[in-house]
């Protein structure tokens, strides 16, 4: 059976969302099928429920304001915060980015879902990327480099 993973994007000006795409255009093959949905409008049951179980989830997401997750991930965020499904058949990983310029928060958007997910008992694979916007990379190139290599580690770390 395919390994099936779906790529969450939390995004303001689209960054995420074009890193998204190099990296579906990268991983799905024969034996990955990938599925990218922007996180607008996405609420807990999409984590919670039984199809949940059958893949492995990537958060893709940017920071902004003090901190805080794009707009359109607040309200799934916020709903994951409140319902606190139990995650615990949950597997995930976490690209995110942001601009050290804003030292104090950098990155703290995939930090915040990071740390939701583990709370609520879900499993990150391989370390969260902390992709810095004012480093002069590029997030998409270094992004098709990340993804060959988070998903070996998800291949390793399948369950028979
Ligand atoms: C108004 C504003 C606030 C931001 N706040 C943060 C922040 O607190 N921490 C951080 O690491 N990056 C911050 N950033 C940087 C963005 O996360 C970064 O530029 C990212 O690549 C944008 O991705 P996107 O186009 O997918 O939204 C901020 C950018 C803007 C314009």
């Amino acid at each position: 059976m395919p390994l099936r993973i779906t790529i969450l994007v939390g995004t303001m000006t689209g960054t995420a969302q074009l890193c998204a795409q190099e990296m579906e255009l990268a991983l799905d093959d024969g034996d990955t099928q990938v599925q990218t949905l922007l996180m607008d409008g996405l609420d807990a049951s999409l984590l919670s429920g039984e199809s949940a179980r059958e893949r492995v989830f990537l958060v893709c997401t940017s920071t902004y304001g003090q901190g805080d997750v794009p707009d359109n991930a607040r309200a799934f965020y916020e709903d994951l915060k409140a319902k606190r499904p139990d995650l615990s058949r949950v597997r995930y990983g976490v690209f995110g980015l942001g601009d050290r310029t804003y030292a104090e928060t950098f990155n703290f958007g995939g930090k915040r879902f990071d740390d939701l997910l583990a709370e609520l008992g879900a499993e990150r694979i391989g370390e969260r990327h902390m992709h810095d916007a004012s480093s002069g990379i590029l997030p998409e190139e270094t992004a098709l480099e990340w993804c060959q290599q988070w998903l070996a580690k998800v291949r390793e770390s399948q369950p028979a």
